[in-house]
């Protein structure tokens, strides 16, 4: 049942409630709304552009398209349609990146806001190492970002849609950049309950990896140890920062992002589309390293959560290696079905900070899907039923996805 004023869920039980569609027989089941903790609104036209490796990729394929969103018209509607694709998929809130453009990222929070999709918008922070176009001054970029974080508070859907502030990844920022992105997150977060929220990328590629130190080293600058260093000294690994990727980290970075409490958003279909590398998850595990679950639309080309989470799997199984039969159940390293599916739901929105969201429970946002899988009669009841869920995944079976206490998509 939810309380249709404000969007929340008043009360979970059983059985048919007043209002929902066919949702009362036994063979409909209901999951919280998918959290998708790093995607790119501006690069959902740009999917399956292949065989090239991440820089290229950029200067290529995303940069033009980030352009686009100079018009700030544009931007909206094509966050509309995002919004409507990403809701008829499950994905109900996102940890998101707009582009370079205040205009343009204020309209896509307004859109979001709109379809009732929660979770956080940033302004894409650059100002070197891409078409002129898309890099701004500094102090331009922090005066826009400030605005910008004001007009996300003023916003009803707040603090359910907050803005965060995107560096872009070490490469696009220059030092000077990176030092008045890690000030004005330590302005914003001073006395608010929840720190503002920080989304980069972080050793994705190898090249990267080299780049990004060798910008950040040089007249005037201490060479950083290791590229997590280039975000720690300028005050940017929190425990709401997001660091997507993270394929490459040196044992020592491991360490530095663990005692900064910062959060790694794994995306595997992007790190196998670009061919970056196989993020090696149980290490990051066992360094007690908060994981959350991203499908980095264009990186990934899978926008359905559930794809994201077996991609998951598929990706922990290559990196551990034939197993003994008696580990594929004992070892906690290897995610479940269950667990992966705890991921895209509860464990994202745990690991995110997006408190109101992921779960069913009374008071947090009725975000959910209404799923009617067509599978055989004892599914649910005959071995592990989020298995066959899992790695039978249909999108036809989503006959409702509801967000915020609202119908926002109904299968025809
Ligand atoms: N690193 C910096 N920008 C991007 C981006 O847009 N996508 C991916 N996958 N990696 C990045
Ligand atoms: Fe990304």
């Amino acid at each position: 049942m939810t309380d249709d004023d404000a969007g929340v869920i008043r009360s979970v039980g059983e059985g048919d409630a007043p209002g929902t569609p066919d949702a009362g027989s036994d063979d409909h089941v209901i999951t919280p709304g998918f959290v998708d903790a790093h995607l790119h609104l501006p690069q959902f036209d740009s999917i399956g552009q292949d065989s090239m490796p991440l820089l290229e990729w950029l200067n290529t394929v995303i940069f033009p398209a980030e352009i686009r969103w100079a018009d700030g018209a544009y931007a909206r509607s094509m966050t509309r349609r995002v919004a409507t694709t990403l809701l008829s998929h499950g994905t109900t809130t996102v940890a998101a990146y707009a582009t370079a453009h205040a205009e343009g990222t204020q309209s896509a929070l307004h859109a979001l806001a709109e379809a009732g999709i929660g979770g956080a918008v940033g302004q894409v922070l650059m100002d070197q190492h891409a078409p002129f176009e898309l890099c701004f001054p500094v102090d331009e970029q922090i005066r826009e970002a400030k605005l910008l974080d004001a007009f996300a508070r003023g916003l009803d859907a707040f603090p359910r849609l907050e803005f965060s502030l995107n560096p872009r990844f070490a490469i696009s920022c220059s030092p000077a950049l990176l030092r008045a992105c890690g000030q004005l997150a330590a302005d914003l977060s001073a006395n608010r309950e929840r720190p503002v929220m920080i989304q980069t990328h972080l050793s994705e590629t190898l090249d990267e990896c080299d780049l990004a130190v060798r910008l950040h080293s040089g007249p005037g600058l201490m060479t950083p140890a290791d590229y997590a260093s280039i975000y720690d000294r300028n005050g940017l690994l929190t425990p709401r920062t997001l660091l997507a990727h993270c394929v490459h980290l040196s044992a020592s970075e491991r360490s530095l992002i663990r005692a900064a409490g910062s959060v790694i958003a794994h995306c595997p279909t992007a790190n196998t589309f670009l061919q970056s590398g196989t993020m090696p998850r149980r290490d990051l595990v066992r360094a007690g390293v908060p994981l959350a679950l991203g499908s980095d639309i264009a990186g990934g080309p899978e926008i359905s959560m559930p794809r994201v989470a077996r991609a998951m799997i598929d990706a922990a199984k290559v990196i551990s290696g034939p197993a003994a039969a008696r580990d594929v159940h004992d070892d906690p390293r290897l995610p479940s079905p269950a667990r992966a599916w705890w991921q895209i739901t509860g464990g994202n929105a745990e690991a995110t900070g997006f408190v109101h969201a992921g779960r069913l429970a009374p008071g947090l946002s009725a975000d959910l899907v209404l799923v009617r899988p067509e599978l055989h009669s004892q599914w649910l009841t005959r071995g592990d039923p989020l298995g066959t869920l899992l790695y039978s995944w249909d999108e036809r079976w989503i006959a409702g996805v509801m967000a915020l206490g609202r119908w926002r998509y109904l299968r025809a």
